[in-house]
């Protein structure tokens, strides 16, 4: 087996209140390795994007961090922002949903890229120009030069994304990470840059980290899936696995409220109920009380992770029971 690029154990974030703190993810352990591309989802409020900013050390104060992150083989938790220039860039990038507010509206694209290629890798101007055509070239970005000379504005929504990419790209990162990169463009650009993303896996083995709350597009992406539930992951597995044969009951009740690729439509399915606050989160399951199967185990203990069969993984008291998704769903 070969070394993860991205391996989290034990992985807790928790903030301080002036009454209580509030535990927002609570003993994560996901493993990705080389050139895997996992989607990561669940309801809004899950912890998703809490999780990817804890991958670079970037979970915000006063928030509290423990258990391991190591990001191509280097410990992310416990480093300083100085060291951790380390692994932001050059092991990890991040690409985010409004990729316009991580670029300055008043400096032209090619100043900002040149830039930052010249911190990652030191080069010259004119390098760091050439590189940063190269890169804008493999996004596919129609006129590179074009782009270079323009500022942020005068982009639209799908290019901004693709110059994210690309400079991204530009570090030459183990991981990318990408936070709901595509919420925000028209369902055609979403389509493009999606496709983009499983050329570059194909092509050159990126391994990515991507954050959605659409399955569809996790069939089209990704060959693994985890779904988190008030800060846990409650099953891993193969794309197969989790979108085709859900054990986890709120798994199995999240494929069913959208209509996924292959299945042609199902009957739409909402999740009764909301998402715990994770300040006063229930005992026992955090889903006992949304969930069809819950019996009173799952009411008093937090169940623990099973392992299905291969790399699937469900922590659910009921998980063995389930033998046809369908009868969660109905
Ligand atoms: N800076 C913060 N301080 C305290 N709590 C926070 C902070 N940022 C997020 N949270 C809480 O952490 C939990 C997880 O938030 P997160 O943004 O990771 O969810 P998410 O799964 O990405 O949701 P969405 O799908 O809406 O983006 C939420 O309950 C949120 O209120
Ligand atoms: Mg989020």
């Amino acid at each position: 087996m070969s070394d993860p690029v991205l391996e989290i154990s034990g992985l807790e974030v928790t903030f301080p209140g002036l009454v209580r703190s509030t535990t927002i993810l609570r003993s994560i352990d996901m493993r990705i390795d080389a050139g895997d591309v996992l989607g990561l989802v669940g309801e809004s409020g899950c912890g998703k994007s809490m999780t990817a900013l804890a991958c670079l050390g970037m979970v915000p104060a006063p928030g509290s961090v423990s258990g391991g992150i190591k990001v191509d083989g280097y410990e992310v938790v416990g480093r300083s922002d100085a060291e951790l220039g380390a692994v932001r860039g050059s092991k990890a990038a991040m690409i985010f949903q409004n990729p316009m507010r991580s670029l300055n509206p008043f400096f032209s694209v090619g100043r900002q890229m040149t830039e930052i290629i010249r911190l990652h890798r030191s080069c010259d101007k004119a390098d760091a120009y050439m590189i940063a055509m190269e890169e804008l070239t493999s996004v596919h970005m129609p006129d590179p030069d074009f782009a270079l000379s323009k500022y942020p504005h005068q982009l639209s929504g799908g290019q901004i994304q693709r110059v994210m990419i690309a400079l991204a790209l530009a570090c030459r990162p183990k991981l990318l990470i990408a936070d709901e990169p595509t919420t925000a463009l028209d369902v055609t650009v979403q389509a493009q840059i999606i496709s983009l993303l499983r050329e570059l896996a194909d092509k050159t083995g990126l391994t990515i980290l991507f954050i959605t709350h659409d399955l569809g597009v996790v069939s089209q992406l990704c060959n693994r899936v985890a779904v988190m539930y008030a800060g846990r992951i409650v099953e891993t597995g193969s794309v197969e696995d989790v979108i085709d044969n859900p054990r986890h009951p709120y798994a199995a009740k999240l494929m069913n409220t959208v209509p996924t690729i292959g299945h042609g439509l199902r009957d739409l399915d909402s999740i009764p109920g909301q998402v715990p606050d994770p300040a006063f989160p229930p005992p026992g399951c955090a889903f006992h009380d949304r969930c069809a199967l819950a019996i009173e185990l799952c009411s008093q203990t937090i169940p623990r992770t099973k392992v299905m069969a291969g790399a699937h993984e469900v922590a659910c008291h009921r998980a063995g029971d389930i033998r046809d998704a369908a009868k969660v769903t109905s």
